[in-house]
């Protein structure tokens, strides 16, 4: 089987995304220490990791390796803001989570997408509706506390800037790889 190396780059981003996605959920373990957060984030760390593994798998089942990437979605982000406080973190978790999922949903609306592939979109899609309402209901919380309300809509409102300058830079990549189209998408030029 011949190796499609635009697959590879792309399928390691997703990963990337995923693991990484993880990695901003160690760091709400540390913020939210009621049970049933703790209990929740756990459930929630475990979809991503092995979301991770599947987009492994499907790397390593067309014949790839999973590739480092060093300037994906929350990189890119990284280098634009870090998240310092529990009002932070939580408002870039759910506008991460909601990216992941119309990013996903996207592609498995493309034509041409073979089945293996697909079964991963719908695989991974399924769990985030969860991950974003649970996420938002600990910042509705915070927005009930005296001054929180603000708070967490100026939060959410820089994170959703960020992402759609970090997320249209990223579509750029994808089309400048695809020869001006996007993975399973017929080119446009
Ligand atoms: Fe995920
Ligand atoms: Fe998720």
């Amino acid at each position: 089987m011949s190796v499609d190396p635009r697959m590879v780059t792309l399928f390691s981003y997703y990963r990337d995304a995923e693991l990484r996605g993880a990695g901003l959920l160690m760091r709400l373990l540390n913020h939210i220490p009621d049970p049933d957060s703790q209990v929740k984030l756990s459930l929630h760390l475990a979809d991503e990791t092995r979301h991770a593994w599947l987009w492994t798998k499907r790397i390593t089942d067309i014949g790839g390796e999973p590739q480092q990437v060093g300037d994906g979605y929350q990189s890119r982000i990284g280098l634009r803001t870090v998240p310092r406080n529990l009002i932070d973190l939580l408002a870039l978790t759910v506008v991460v989570e909601e990216r992941a999922h119309q990013r996903y949903l996207d592609h498995a609306a493309r034509p041409n997408v073979d089945k293996d592939t697909l079964d991963v979109l719908h695989e991974v899609t399924k769990d985030e509706k969860w991950h974003i309402s649970w996420i938002k209901g600990k910042l509705d919380e915070l927005a009930a506390e005296e001054g929180g309300e603000a708070r967490v809509a100026a939060a959410m409102q820089k994170y959703r800037e960020i992402d759609e300058q970090v997320y249209g830079s990223l579509l750029e990549k994808e089309r400048e790889a695809f020869d001006g189209a996007l993975a399973h998408a017929p080119a446009t030029s």
